[in-house]
């Protein structure tokens, strides 16, 4: 496949044996939407006792759990509410746009390129609808601009990764430490009232559908760490220390990137984790914002079988610092 076709390609192009999945009708019910938002946020596995991480039992439910909770919602379909000027003029100045549809595009690719290379099916269909899901989300982010008049940069060409397993793994732990922050700026986003509980909503589910993704990419880790042999197993690890190490470089603003007109363009890349201030009217404690994610991130899990394994390194670091924080202070 060309590097041209890889921009717009559909997951099926990528995976021969992967079928999208149906989605709901043009118009569907007000009942038929909120049953599908239900039954994405909870699951419970149907198989009796423990499910020892990398065992049979582990991967089928693990996979089974992301195919029955999949939320057949539309893109068309979804509600795009009249903002007031001030409200538009706030949701057009955020530095997120060009950073969110570029990262979708990136993490489509990358989790059908590594779906692509495992050969067990349950697992190698669930990372393909992931990737899917993640086009979609493409999808909702490119309609949501056009209804709001943000005008985005050319995006630079999606190249298909040389080490897949490598882009996986920066994909997977990257959501991990975005979602943790989105959860709590959403809440904050809520809480405010400086966007309309509308639009909250419609990105209800796909925010959601991250919770879900950092799920099956836990359980994803740990049912593949329990297949290596010993010195695979090393080499994993090391892989891991790396993709740390990337995440931090990245993180703290060294990563440039390059648009299709071949601008280096600022992004923010810290968004999730400084953005507070730009949704919300009043002063965000950062003490306060990181116990809001903890429980926020408590809450979007608390649905789903505890047997599952959740992300830990995220909350386990911010519990760590909290300790050392009082009161929004660095002690
Ligand atoms: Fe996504
Ligand atoms: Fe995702």
């Amino acid at each position: 496949m060309s590097e041209q076709t890889l921009d717009t390609f559909e997951v099926e192009q990528l995976i021969p044996d992967f079928t999208a999945p149906a989605m709901t009708q043009v118009s569907p019910e007000r009942e038929t939407i909120d049953a599908a938002e239900v039954n994405s946020r909870q699951w419970t596995s149907r198989v009796a006792g423990p499910f020892k991480p990398g065992s049979e039992v582990h991967l089928r439910e693990t996979c089974r759990m992301f195919r029955e909770t999949f939320n057949p919602y539309r893109p068309s379909v979804l509600h795009w509410p009249t903002l007031e000027p001030d409200a538009l003029a706030r949701i057009v100045a955020l530095p997120i746009w060009d950073i969110a549809v570029q990262t979708e595009g990136k993490a489509r690719l990358r989790m059908a390129a590594y779906a692509a290379s495992i050969d067990e099916p349950e697992m190698r269909y669930a990372l393909a609808l992931n990737a899917w899901e993640e086009n979609r989300h493409k999808e909702v982010l490119s309609r949501m601009v056009a209804a709001y008049g943000i005008a985005l940069v050319n995006e630079a060409p999606y190249e298909y990764p040389k080490d897949v397993e490598w882009a996986y793994l920066v994909t997977g732990y990257s959501e991990c430490i975005d979602s943790f922050f989105a959860f709590g700026l959403f809440k904050v986003a809520h809480r405010s009232g400086l966007f309309p509980p509308e639009l909250i909503d419609t990105f209800e589910p796909v925010m959601q559908e991250e919770c879900r993704h950092i799920l099956l990419f836990a359980n994803w880790l740990a049912w593949h760490r329990a297949s290596l042999s010993w010195w695979r197993r090393i080499c994993f690890e090391l892989k891991v220390v790396a993709v740390w190490a990337f995440l931090g470089w990245e993180r703290i603003g060294l990563a440039r990137s390059i648009d299709a007109d071949g601008n280096e363009q600022k992004q923010d890349n810290n968004f999730t984790v400084n953005g507070a201030q730009a949704v919300s009217r009043a002063e965000v404690d950062v003490r306060e914002l990181m116990m809001l994610c903890l429980q926020e991130n408590d809450r979007r899990f608390s649905g789903y079988d505890a047997r599952l394994l959740r992300p830990q390194t995220m909350p386990k670091l911010v519990r760590f610092v909290l300790r050392f924080m009082r009161n929004g202070q660095a002690r």
